[in-house]
């Protein structure tokens, strides 16, 4: 009856997969939300149903689940799964891992979106060969997950690897954590969609994803303004990966995400700009390569690490 669930949480869909004690993945269940969830109690509802119906793929019951990993976007306390602040709940300083793990009556055990993307590539990935990589991953906003030495590094507080709220500029734009000048608020496809209604012909009411792919296209139409809010959010990132290089010095970044479009941040231009920006030495730059892969595959990340706290609570016994 070992099995463990790993959730993705995304702001309209839920992303599960359900893996046996040795890593076999049994089912998958993608629900989308009717609203974004903004409470624990929300997202435990859902994850209830989701959890259930995952289990009946394989006439399972809920109580054969010995621990749900979470990733969700924001600061995270992995020890303990205490939430400083998530652009997926509407409260700071929720203690999600008590809260879900009361409330399921399953172990759960929440890390930061990016870095279970990092550890899902560590563990059947790109990074499968590598003890230093980086996972840069472009969804609404940009994170970061860190593998050194072989590792996932997360910081003291919870808030390592915030890549995308590192600052590109002084007095800068405004960014959904509440501070101003972040890469993201460059770069993300809010971003980007601020700026967008400066090109003429685009639907403002159109679905968000729709809007960025309008401005994609205009972009490689030629339209002059679409092309200079796209190459500059190029640049910005080019500029945000150099730095990258220049502290960790990574064998590989990889780039992960799906959801928005991100090819205008991996043109030759960008890469070009990244080289350039990097400290100079007689040695290949790291690679950057590109990894589009589901959200089910973020998920299995999140399964991952159920698997290992899962093991480790069992040894402890
Ligand atoms: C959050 C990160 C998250 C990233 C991707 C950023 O806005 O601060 O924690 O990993 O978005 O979802
Ligand atoms: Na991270
Ligand atoms: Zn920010």
């Amino acid at each position: 009856a070992h099995l463990v669930v790993g959730v993705k949480i995304s702001h309209h869909k839920l992303s599960l997969v359900l893996l046996d004690f040795e890593g076999e993945q049994l089912a998958t269940e993608e629900c989308d939300l009717s609203r974004p969830v903004s409470s624990p109690e929300e997202l435990a509802a859902e994850i209830r149903q989701a959890v259930s119906r995952l289990a009946g793929h394989i006439g399972r019951e809920p109580g054969d689940i010995s621990g749900i990993g979470i990733g969700i976007a924001g600061i995270v306390e992995a020890n303990d799964g205490f939430v400083h602040w998530s652009p997926s709940l509407s409260a700071r300083n929720v203690e999600l891992g008590g809260l879900l793990t009361g409330m399921l009556g399953v172990p759960c055990f929440i890390d930061n979106d990016a870095n279970l993307v990092a550890v899902a590539e560590h563990t059947f990935g790109l990074g499968r060969d590598h003890s230093d990589f980086l996972v840069v991953t472009i969804e609404s906003g940009v994170g970061l997950g860190m593998v050194i030495g072989g590792a996932l590094y997360r910081g003291t507080r919870g808030c390592g690897a915030e890549f995308g709220h590192t600052k590109v500029q002084l007095n800068g734009a405004l960014c959904r954590c509440g501070q101003r000048g972040c890469l993201e608020a460059y770069v993300a496809d809010y971003a980007l969609l601020r700026e967008a209604t400066l090109v003429s012909g685009q639907d403002a009411h159109a679905d968000p994803a729709k809007r960025v792919e309008n401005l994609l296209d205009a972009a490689r139409a030629g339209d002059a303004t679409a092309r200079s809010i796209v190459d500059r959010a190029g640049q910005i990132f080019a500029m945000g990966l150099a730095n990258l290089v220049n502290i960790f010095d990574p064998e590989l970044i990889i780039l992960a995400g799906e959801q928005m479009q991100f090819d205008h941040l991996y043109s030759d231009a960008v890469i070009d700009t990244m080289r350039k920006s990097i400290v100079q030495v007689d040695k290949a730059p790291p690679e950057v390569v590109v990894h589009k892969w589901g959200d089910l595959m973020w998920a299995r990340g999140a399964a991952a690490y159920a698997l290992d706290k899962v093991s480790e609570m069992a040894l402890e016994r």
